[in-house]
């Protein structure tokens, strides 16, 4: 399976997708963790990248399509994969449409997670990332209202788009995923 998770900084998008790879034994694959890594290994792309990051704006479409579909043609990813943190913006979801159609592998559901604003400040405050101070947090769920949520519609309207409330305990929102999952049937291949 392929599936999607959208939602603002905190909500448990990276908590929840290695959960649920584990369970489905496909790989998770998180852009922001990827982009992390390639800033700590010193690429060009990652101390680009890292130039946005530290600001808490989105890093360009460009750089991160590069490293997601990069990711992506590796066959450990051919029977599906979680994906965290991409797409974040519409171009962004086009793009993944477009490759995924092109290799005839259609993505199956993308999970919201919904949390109100004062948890996710207290979630990420307990945390400490280097992109997790006060200041850089309203910025990125700026970022989140901006350019991510608009996303929500695009995939309402291609009816794959299903709500989980991430309030309550990692378990309990994990049982709602897998509710939601178990409502969409498999493509046939
Ligand atoms: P990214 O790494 O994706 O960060 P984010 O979206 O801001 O989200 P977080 O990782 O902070 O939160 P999460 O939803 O994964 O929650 P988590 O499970 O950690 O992106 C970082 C940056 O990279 C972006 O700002 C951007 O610059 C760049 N980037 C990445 N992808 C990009 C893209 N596609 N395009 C452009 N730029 C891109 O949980 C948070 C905390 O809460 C944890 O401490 C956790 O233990 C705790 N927690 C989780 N679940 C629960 C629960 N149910 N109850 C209580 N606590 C919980
Ligand atoms: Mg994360």
């Amino acid at each position: 399976m392929r599936i999607v998770f959208i939602g603002p900084p905190g909500a448990g998008k990276g908590t929840q997708s290695l959960r649920l790879a584990e369970h489905l034994n496909v790989p998770p694959l998180s852009t922001g963790a990827m982009l992390r890594d390639a800033t700590a290994k010193g690429s060009e792309l990652g101390i680009e990248s890292a130039k946005f990051m530290k600001q808490g704006q989105l890093v360009p479409d460009h750089l991160v399509e590069q490293i997601l579909f990069q990711r992506l043609s590796e066959p450990d990813c051919a029977e599906g994969c979680i994906i965290d943190g991409f797409p974040r913006t519409v171009p962004q979801a086009e793009a993944l449409d477009d490759w995924l159609a092109e290799r005839q592998s259609p993505l199956e559901i993308v999970l919201e997670l919904y949390v109100p604003f004062e948890e996710l400040h207290r979630r990420l405050a307990g945390r400490g990332r280097a992109d997790d101070s006060q200041e850089i947090v309203l910025k990125r769920l700026r970022a989140y209202d901006d350019l991510t949520r608009p996303l929500l519609d695009y995939y309402q309207g291609r009816s794959k788009l299903h709500r989980i409330d991430g309030l309550g305990s990692p378990d309990e929102v994990f049982e709602r995923m897998l509710a939601a999952i178990k409502s969409v049937k498999p493509k046939q291949s």
